[in-house]
């Protein structure tokens, strides 16, 4: 079926197959490979994207579904001049960013987090991320990057 969608701003006519997931659309046949393919199942996180602002699992959403609304991927969170979001920049700062396999999904996780909380807690930020798998940082490095942004902020 054919459907418009609107990703990191553009609005795009596609045509999508049955079954195809969000994340197949996204790396596949958009060329956006910032989401990755880690557990294809929901589970780690590392394909996390915003739909409409909110966080979801795009290799077990069906793009089909993505009509009419708007998508979010890393590609789209710093600004078109290149530089880097004041999460970005702590993540790099913090040595949050490590392999780098979780980061765009982590990313898009707390961009949202603080988008609802100025200044979430360290156990609010731990909450949030709690779906997004990282095997190197021990999320010490990602909690320190969140903190470090909110004081940007000020
Ligand atoms: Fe390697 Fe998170 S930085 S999995």
């Amino acid at each position: 079926m054919e459907i418009e969608v609107t990703v990191n701003g553009v609005v795009r006519g596609v045509e999508v197959r049955p079954h195809e997931t969000l994340l197949a659309l996204l790396r596949d046949r958009l060329g956006l490979r910032g989401a990755k393919n880690g557990c294809s199942e929901g589970e780690c996180g590392a394909c996390t994207v915003l739909l409409d602002g909110a966080p979801i699992d795009a290799c077990i959403y069906p793009a089909a579904a993505c009509a009419g609304r708007s998508v979010t991927t890393v590609e789209g969170l710093a600004p078109p001049d290149g530089e880097l979001t004041a999460l970005q920049r702590a993540f790099v700062d913090s040595g949050a960013v490590q392999c780098g396999f979780c980061t765009p999904g982590l990313l898009m996780t707390l961009h949202a987090l603080l988008a609802e909380r100025a200044a979430p807690s360290e156990a609010e930020v731990r909450r949030a991320i709690v779906g997004n798998i990282c095997r190197c940082t021990g999320y010490a490095h990602v909690v320190d990057a969140v903190a470090q942004a909110v004081g940007a902020r000020r």
